[in-house]
């Protein structure tokens, strides 16, 4: 018998396996249709959106480095009017499960997001959504991570959104902290089912010659492979004090090895963002390589080797 990839998250929600692609990393989802059908796998979460439309950092917002990325888009998204009326409508005739990333700039904006999109699901129905994930953690706008890195700030934000919703709320975290297990804990005692570790690193990349940034702003957030070890010690660091609380690992994988690695640590799903851009194909590579490693250990499902790492 194939091993089974079927993955639960809280309320009820039930994905196909437990690769979802990363917010600002795959749009809408729709991108994808012609290569890899976001129904044949988890889901997607969506671009970051706002109360108002954002126009983003100016450019260059994007510098890769040795082994990952460096971005400072800025959030730019087209608000959350177009969201309702326009991409909602549209990708719900689409077929796969997404979730909801929502960046506001103040509590009530992230509450007021979740009240629209929550009003509007329903209203006009559900379609693929399956939740909200907020994104308390972007180090690209000014304040960007305050959110995710003050632990009154980062309670009401996420008690506030808990009010206006029954579903599915995941909360990103930032790795930019010494220790992310106090804010692990803040966002579980607020409301929040579950969290994305998490997003992207601070960083700086330096012209030589002019001694000013590569990019339009002074710092942006790093990303990719560069980032998997510090990531996976952050999950592991939550997991072992917070066994039945969820994590969505995001942050490095940029093929099977590394989602594995993900959940050895001890995330329940994973997201894949930068290394879409290298390999657009990679929800199935890394969809095979999870049954292929299932079956060569002779384990039943993700749950038996789920926060295995054995570190002595
Ligand atoms: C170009 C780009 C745009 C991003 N936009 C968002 C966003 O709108 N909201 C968000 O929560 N994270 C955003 N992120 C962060 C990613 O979702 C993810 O947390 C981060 O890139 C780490 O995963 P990775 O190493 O697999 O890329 C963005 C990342 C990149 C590279």
């Amino acid at each position: 018998m194939s091993p089974s990839l079927t993955t639960t998250l809280p309320r009820g929600t039930i994905l196909k396996d437990p690769i979802l692609l990363a917010s600002g990393c795959c749009g809408y989802g729709e991108e994808y249709l012609p290569i890899v059908h976001p129904s044949t796998y988890g889901g997607v979460i969506t671009k970051a959106v706002s109360v108002t439309p954002r126009l983003g950092n100016e450019a260059p917002r994007l510098r890769e480095t040795p082994a990952g990325l460096l971005n400072c888009i800025g959030l730019q998204n087209p608000g959350v009017d177009v969201l309702l009326d326009e991409v909602l409508p549209r990708i719900n005739q689409l077929d796969y499960s997404y979730i909801v990333n929502v960046v506001g700039h103040t509590v009530e904006e992230f509450a007021e997001l979740v009240s629209r999109v929550q009003r509007h699901c329903d209203e006009q129905g559900q379609g693929g959504m399956i939740g909200f994930e907020l994104d308390l953690s972007c180090p690209n706008v000014d304040s960007g991570t305050t959110f995710a890195t003050d632990l009154d700030v980062l309670r009401a934000v996420t008690a506030a959104c808990r009010a206006e919703t029954e579903q599915l709320i995941i909360s990103k975290m930032t790795p930019n902290v010494t220790d992310m297990l106090p804010y692990a804990e803040a966002s579980r005692e607020s409301g929040a089912d579950s969290i994305t570790i998490s997003n992207t690193l601070n960083g700086i990349s330096i012209d030589i010659r002019t001694r000013k940034s590569n990019l339009g702003r002074p710092s942006a957030g790093l990303s990719g492979a560069a980032i998997l070890p510090a990531v996976l010690y952050h999950i592991w660091r939550v997991h072992k004090a917070m066994k039945d609380y969820p994590i969505v690992g995001c942050g490095g994988i940029w093929d099977a090895d590394s989602a594995i690695q993900h959940i050895l640590a001890g995330a329940t799903a994973i997201q894949l963002g930068t290394g879409l851009f290298m390999n657009p194909k990679l929800p199935i590579e890394v969809q095979q390589g999870l049954e292929r490693y299932l079956t060569e250990q002779d384990e039943p499902d993700l749950d038996s080797i789920r926060g295995t790492y054995e570190y002595c």
